[in-house]
């Protein structure tokens, strides 16, 4: 059986109780509707935000940038992430916080550098070697996690793909496995796997396949089952990062030269200038485009001095994802520095950037949004459950609103219940505690912890 080699999946995005979002909301105008695509009011950011879309759409974005600004839980994180859904589904999107640029494996330039070219898409037209076919077995082999023997870890699995003319075995390894658990990939869909780089695609589900079960309302794209050979060449059009080009570039490389390891890497400079010289061949040649993605930094505040001055050279290079900075500090010290100024940003990097600011929730406001995040989480809420964490909203904050949803319909589901009520809120209110409500009980208890 054939071993696909793979490199590792990209980092998952933390962004998942944003799911509701789908963008922002805007009618051809460019007006916001008071709740579409997932949001509800914040009416004005969400305009600034639908100018800033056309601006990068027309490709006149470039040395300039974007920076959020007002109190937690106001929306900042998922206008970034409106933006991004606007911008159009291949288009990559890296979030991350200002405190992870300190990290005692990497350098502060090396993580941003990193996560520039993450945001930054190819879209190519290209051969690749693949494996297609109809899944028609698959299982999953788990092993013991080494260190938590209570936890199973998927290792690897066989999967049987067919075409109308072969069937062949693969056994994968735990790259490809995950995926496949991710995706829930199931016997009768139809899948593809890169033979180079193990991303695994889902192409729909066969039309003739007999096993396959099928239901009412299926959501599945039907296909056509493949014919010819499972291995085979095959014209793809996709959209890489360019740090997965750099990936395969660099491990391409460390395999030449040290006979199949490949390090924990650090991608060496002179890999990102072939790169880019290759990427730029591609657009020369009418084989490839650039496709800007969004580079998201929360607590813009914490990044310091170095990492500032990073950030506004970047933004003036010929390859620039959007760059989008939310803080919610006022005058700050520039970390780095003893001086102080807005947002603790350096006033360089403050003239490039246009500044939107989201301003706090109504009572209604909250109200829809957390109706809406229930729906998206499917848990049924009655009127008073929902006004009791409309008040909790405003006493506390939204996203602790938010975050208690879950807790909450765990319980009432302890309890056989279907719908959460206020009692059972209250219970996950006890338990999981609100930001100020933590500091005041370490308050409390410090001086004990002191003597
Ligand atoms: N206008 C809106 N419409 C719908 N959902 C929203 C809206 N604003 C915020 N939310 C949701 O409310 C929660 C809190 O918002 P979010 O995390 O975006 O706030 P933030 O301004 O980034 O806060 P912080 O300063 O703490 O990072 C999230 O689940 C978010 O998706
Ligand atoms: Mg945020």
């Amino acid at each position: 059986m054939p071993e696909i080699k793979v490199e590792p999946v990209r980092r998952r995005v933390r962004i998942s109780t944003h799911s509701h979002i789908r963008g922002l909301g805007l009618d051809e105008k460019g007006h916001a509707l008071p709740v579409a695509d997932g949001l509800v009011g914040q009416r004005e950011a969400r305009e600034a935000a639908g100018i800033i879309v056309q601006i990068v759409k027309s490709g006149k974005m470039s040395g300039r940038g974007i920076l959020f600004v007002g109190p937690p839980g106001t929306g900042k994180t998922a206008l970034a992430i409106a933006i991004a859904r606007e911008l159009g589904e291949d288009t990559p999107f890296v979030i991350m916080s200002g405190s992870e640029i300190y990290s005692s494996e990497k350098k502060k330039t090396e993580i941003l550098m990193e996560a520039l070219r993450r945001s930054l898409g190819v879209r190519v037209r290209e051969k690749r070697l693949v494996y297609e076919g109809v899944v028609k077995d698959v299982k999953v082999r788990k092993i013991r996690h080494p260190m938590a023997p209570h936890l199973a870890i998927p290792r690897e699995a066989r999967i049987v793909l067919a075409t109308k003319d072969e069937e062949v075995p693969l056994t994968v390894g735990e790259e490809i496995t995950e995926q496949i658990i991710e995706m829930g990939i199931r016997k009768g869909d139809v899948i593809w796997i890169d033979a180079e780089t193990g991303r695994v695609f889902r192409e729909g589900k066969a039309k003739d396949y007999v096993e396959a079960k099928t239901y009412d309302v299926e959501t599945k794209k039907l296909v056509e089952t493949p014919k010819g050979p499972v291995k085979k060449e095959k014209e793809i059009v996709r959209t890489l990062t360019l740090h997965e080009l750099d990936t395969i570039v660099a491990s391409q490389r460390a395999m030449i030269s040290f006979f199949g390891f490949t390090f924990e890497r650090e991608i060496p400079p002179e890999v990102r200038r072939d790169v880019d010289e290759m990427v730029r061949k591609w657009i020369e040649s009418n084989k490839g485009e650039i496709v800007p993605g969004v580079l998201f930094i929360d607590d813009a505040h914490m990044l310091d001095i170095e990492a500032f001055s990073f950030l506004t050279r970047a933004m003036e290079s010929e390859f620039s994802p959007l760059i989008i900075l939310a803080t919610n500090r006022g005058v700050a010290r520039i970390r780095g520095t003893d001086l102080e100024s807005p947002h603790g940003i350096p006033l360089d990097l403050l003239d490039r950037l246009l500044i939107i600011p989201t301003k706090p929730y109504s009572p209604d406001e909250m109200r829809e949004i957390i109706r809406i995040r229930a729906e998206e989480e499917d848990i049924k809420l009655g009127n008073e459950t929902l006004e009791e964490l409309v008040k909790l909203a405003s006493e506390t904050s939204l996203r602790y609103a938010v975050q208690l949803l879950e807790p909450a319909s765990i319980i009432a589901g302890e309890s056989g219940r279907e719908e959460v009520t206020v009692e059972d809120v209250r219970r996950a209110r006890q338990l999981f505690i609100d930001l100020s409500a933590s500091v005041r009980y370490l308050k409390d208890y410090e001086s004990k912890f002191l003597k």
